[in-house]
């Protein structure tokens, strides 16, 4: 339940204005504020003070308000029924579907083919794979589509550097057999994930080379048979590399995997509608779609749609790539969320898409995020000054706990160890705004307290332990709370507001720190609350249980939002 939407809505009906309900940050004069008085005393011509002194009945008269009170120069402070909260408790982790339910295509990972994820794929994948549980849960249409780099410029480069290794290969022979079996010239990951980067280091100082990938890259997309034999050698071992990794971070599986490959398909029907509408130009042997506009006061190049060799560029991959979304899903919203260095590439797209009236710009929406530094302020990068792969960032942290664990008397199995390093990478990595840059730091981000995702396991392993070893018992109707109870459970009937707030302002950091804020109002309570000590009556007992048993249900939801497990132990 939405608490606060629920006060706002019951408030505004009795009072027959909208008035803005604030939550104070003290809650010793009352769970929620008004203003209301203080806004509508001009129109009222009234002093505030009267007019709160007017409307105070109408608040008090509301059925789960215990108190209200007039406080300065006419805020209205509100103190809900104990009984009434208790009740709604119950429900606290239901979340209310959005008013209007959306077809949502997401656009998120975006890994490429024969390069192995790094670091840069981090958070697109992080972020998106929440974004897409939030979204879902609050009954959006979720749409999620890996746009693969799968048929660009780096596949010539890969099938370039092949070549040059292994020249007598078949796929290069003039009597390529398009039908024989070519599976055995499979390579491991581990040695197809070399050839990009020696490819693209020769490519800069061997133009020759430079020339023969782009060749390649043209005849591939044009269907010569033996490069593309060769492509589907190493796209199944790209493919099952990064299914390794998106099991590895808990990110569900992606609905889609059509990237590049998928949108050049559909070349013809978006050439057609650019010439329709007289949106193509020429331009020193390619052809490009003019989107300037006159009061831009920045440079908006064009944006290629074939390049000089007759190959389709990524800009314009990406807007088959949305006519393909558009004749399949319809959405009524596309997100993009990927490093905000590709900004100007975004706004070109969404611009060409306006002109050929695909889509309304409102639609579309571009999230660009920020770097992961070092604690130097860089960019990470590893000891051997390399952009951190993905496998090794998750190393680290896994090595990191590792280490914390061996410093105390803790025995954690293997797998408690993955999910605990999982939850310090993935909180940390939610917790932040998601444009701002953010430091990596694997000793501080394990830490098992402060503001990390091992604190926040912690709190749910406790809390689970505290259920196991109380056994059953029955959830008291109407108990007496104490203020560190109370304060509880105000955090958990806000958990409903947080993950539509969460949502609608593409803020993950709200969840992540709501998951926070829960655990320390949850330890604040278990230190101060005792629950199973035999001092505590039975009454007292049964309702710190239950509120238990509703933060855990709140909290396990929460962590589920992220993508996170529980460990059984810890
Ligand atoms: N594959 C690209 C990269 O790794 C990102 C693609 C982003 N998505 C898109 N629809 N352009 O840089």
């Amino acid at each position: 339940m939405n608490l606060y939407k629920y006060v706002s809505e019951k408030l505004n009906a009795a009072l027959g204005f909208e008035a803005k309900l604030e939550t104070p940050r003290n809650r010793e004069f009352g769970d929620f504020a008004t203003n209301a008085a203080m806004v509508m005393a001009k129109t009222a011509g009234k002093n505030p003070r009267e007019l709160a002194m007017e409307i105070l009945p109408k608040i008090q008269g509301l059925d789960f308000v215990a108190s209200a009170s007039i406080a300065g120069p006419g805020f209205i402070n509100i103190t809900l029924k104990d009984e009434f909260l208790w009740s709604a408790g119950k429900t606290a982790v239901e979340i209310t579907p959005a008013e209007q339910s959306m077809i949502i295509d997401m656009d998120y990972g975006a890994y490429n083919v024969a390069k192995s994820l790094h670091i840069g794929h981090l958070r697109t994948s992080i972020v998106g794979d929440t974004l897409y549980r939030l979204g879902r849960a609050l009954g959006h249409k979720m749409i999620s589509y890996n746009h693969m780099g799968d048929w660009g410029r780096s596949m010539g480069m890969v099938i370039a550097w092949i070549e040059k290794i292994h020249p007598d290969w078949p796929f290069f022979q003039p009597d390529f057999d398009p039908v024989a079996d070519y599976s055995k010239y499979a390579m491991p990951i581990e040695e197809l994930d070399t050839y990009y980067p020696s490819a693209a280091a020769l490519a800069k100082t061997d133009p020759e080379f430079l020339e023969r990938a782009q060749v390649i890259t043209a005849d591939l997309q044009r269907g010569h048979a033996g490069y593309n034999a060769l492509y589907n050698v190493f796209l199944p071992i790209s493919l099952d590399s990064m299914a390794k990794t998106i099991k590895k971070l808990n990110i569900l599986p992606f609905d889609n995997d059509l990237g590049e490959r998928n949108a050049a398909k559909y070349i013809e029907p978006v050439e057609k509608i650019l010439r329709d509408k007289n949106l193509l130009e020429k331009s020193e042997g390619a052809e490009v779609v003019v989107v300037k506009r006159q009061d831009d006061n920045k440079p908006m190049p064009p944006v290629m749609f074939y390049n000089s060799r007759g190959a389709v560029p990524y800009d314009a991959t990406d807007i088959m790539a949305l006519y393909y979304r558009k004749i399949t899903d319809n959405p009524d919203l596309v997100i993009y969320l990927t490093d905000s260095r590709q900004s100007l590439h975004f706004e070109q797209l969404f611009r060409v898409v306006e002109l050929m009236n695909m889509f309304n710009p409102n639609a579309l929406e571009h999230i660009g995020y920020g770097t992961i530094n070092g604690t130097d302020g860089k960019p990470f990068k590893t000891r051997d000054g390399n952009a951190a792969g993905l496998n090794d960032m998750i190393a680290l942290v896994q090595n990191a706990v590792r280490e914390r664990v061996a410093e105390s008397d803790k025995k954690l199995d293997d797998e408690t160890i993955d999910n605990i390093a999982l939850a310090a990478l993935k909180f940390n990595d939610l917790m932040h705004d998601l444009r701002a840059d953010y430091v990596f730091e694997p000793s501080q981000i394990t830490s098992f307290e402060g503001r990390t995702g091992p604190y926040i396991l912690y709190t749910a392993v406790r809390l689970n332990s505290v259920l196991k070893r109380a056994g059953e018992f029955t959830a008291p109707e109407n108990p007496k709370l104490g203020s560190d109870e109370r304060n509880l459970l105000m955090e958990l009937l806000d958990f409903d507001r947080t993950v539509s707030a969460a949502f609608e302002n593409r803020a993950t950091d709200m969840i992540a720190n709501y998951a926070y804020d829960l655990c320390q109002l949850t330890n604040t309570f278990y230190h101060n609350c005792p629950i199973l000590h035999e001092s505590v009556d039975a009454d007292t007992r049964n309702m710190r249980l239950t509120l238990v048993r509703m933060t855990v249900a709140v909290l396990s939801r929460t962590l589920d939002l992220m993508g996170l497990n529980i460990p059984s132990e810890m």
